[in-house]
């Protein structure tokens, strides 16, 4: 491992040790050494279609050759191509984009408390739920109720509130004693171990903000865009959002970040209250509307759920010979093995033997392969894992 190497050189903001990463192929990457890794974290659930997908590597060369940057003082055509395309595969009728997914949930934030503010202005309160993740800019770490990520770093934005997730009894509580902008809640939290909102609960949401013109915003950045099986978590419970934010695989693997809206929702934003220079790039928008076509197929979106039966069924059955896994979570290809304690020392032997995954929090390990991930891979991936977790006594 060479930890330490390059630190030196970086801000200290991420640990990570070991080579870098050169190059990647279908569902396997390569580091500067050679060694060959499956890829199981996609870049914390971003590359979608796996590395080198003909046709994202075909929407590159074809945009890269036409124009890389506009601005948002014009329309692209790339811009143009996925807001339709997204509009016609979802609930909403408008699209903002912009480079990531903290700053989709900023934009949606700002457009539910523009809204409010015009029916009461001291209706800008914000509720989001524990254990959920939004991001590291200030509206949206704001947002993000974990104690942790705020540590040193507030005072955090005025107006934001924190219910427990799946409580109906307490959110509703909390959203009495307050007026309201917006409610922002993730349909299964990624970031935090992937715990999934009850249908019960989203039934509530739904039901209490639409009463009292309330924004409800589904953050769907790591859920979204196929991750699940379906094209969008929302459809799994059928409780549509007014507001739904999106980042990581949407871009094909560039930063873009979209907030797709009722036209309700943002019925009171006008030109100057919102912008970004790079939002919306074509090139990654280009590759965004290239990942659709691919992910939005009803045939492609029937294996990722088929493909995450088989990942899970294999997890279950590793659980039940041994007593370290407690659980087994999520959706589609968003799974996670929670642990009886902290599985640190496993995620670094999986990487170590070739297999990347992702760390969650409550003890749990995200396995989020590529969508395009093959049935060997999968097998060859839980053998790893298996072996690991078999002689690992985690403390
Ligand atoms: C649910 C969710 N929302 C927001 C974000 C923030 O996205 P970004 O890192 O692109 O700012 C993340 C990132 O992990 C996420 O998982």
């Amino acid at each position: 491992m060479n930890q330490g190497k390059f630190d030196s050189l970086f801000v200290n903001t991420y640990a990570r040790g070991g080579e870098a990463i050169v190059s990647g192929k279908g569902s396997v990457v390569t580091d500067a050494k050679g060694k060959k890794y499956l890829d199981f974290g996609t870049g914390i659930a971003v590359s979608a279609l796996g590395h080198g997908h003909e046709a994202i590597a075909k929407a590159l060369k074809d945009q890269a050759a036409k124009i890389l940057h506009t601005s948002n003082l014009y329309y692209s055509q790339p811009q143009i191509d996925i807001a339709k395309k997204l509009v016609k595969l979802s609930f909403a009728e408008k699209v903002f984009l912009c480079n990531s997914g903290t700053e989709a949930n900023e934009a949606a934030i700002k457009f539910a408390r523009k809204k409010a503010s015009a029916i009461d202005p001291e209706k800008f309160h914000v509720l989001s739920f524990e254990q959920g993740f939004h991001g590291r800019t200030y509206g949206a770490l704001s947002a993000t109720a974990q104690a942790k990520f705020h540590e040193g770093m507030g005072p955090m934005l005025e107006g934001f509130h924190y219910a427990p997730f799946n409580d109906v009894a307490k959110t509703k509580k909390i959203l009495d004693a307050h007026k309201f902008a917006a409610v922002i809640v993730e349909p299964i939290q990624g970031e935090s171990g992937v715990n999934e909102a009850s249908v019960e609960f989203l039934a509530f949401l739904r039901d209490y903000t639409k009463k009292k013109k309330i924004a409800l915003i589904f953050d769907e950045i790591q859920c979204g865009t196929g991750r699940t099986g379906k094209l969008w978590c929302y459809e799994h419970s059928g409780i549509v959002p007014d507001i739904m934010t999106l980042a990581k695989p949407i871009g094909g693997g560039l930063p873009l970040g979209v907030v797709l809206a009722t036209a309700d929702a943002v019925s009171a934003i006008a030109p100057g209250d919102h912008g970004t220079t790079f939002g919306g790039n074509p090139l990654a928008c280009a590759l965004g509307a290239a990942l659709l076509d691919v992910v939005s197929k009803k045939t492609f979106l029937k294996e990722v759920h088929q493909k995450g039966e088989f990942l899970k069924a294999k997890l279950v059955a590793l659980a039940n010979g041994g007593d370290s896994i407690t659980a087994v979570l999520g959706k589609g290809l968003l799974v996670g093995a929670r642990f009886s304690a902290e599985p640190k020392p496993i995620l670094e032997a999986c990487r170590a033997s070739g297999l990347l995954l992702v760390k969650a929090g409550n003890n749990t390990i995200r396995f989020l392969p590529p969508l395009t991930v093959s049935y060997d891979e999968i097998d060859k991936a839980i053998e790893i894992f298996s072996e690991i977790v078999a002689k690992t006594e985690l403390k």
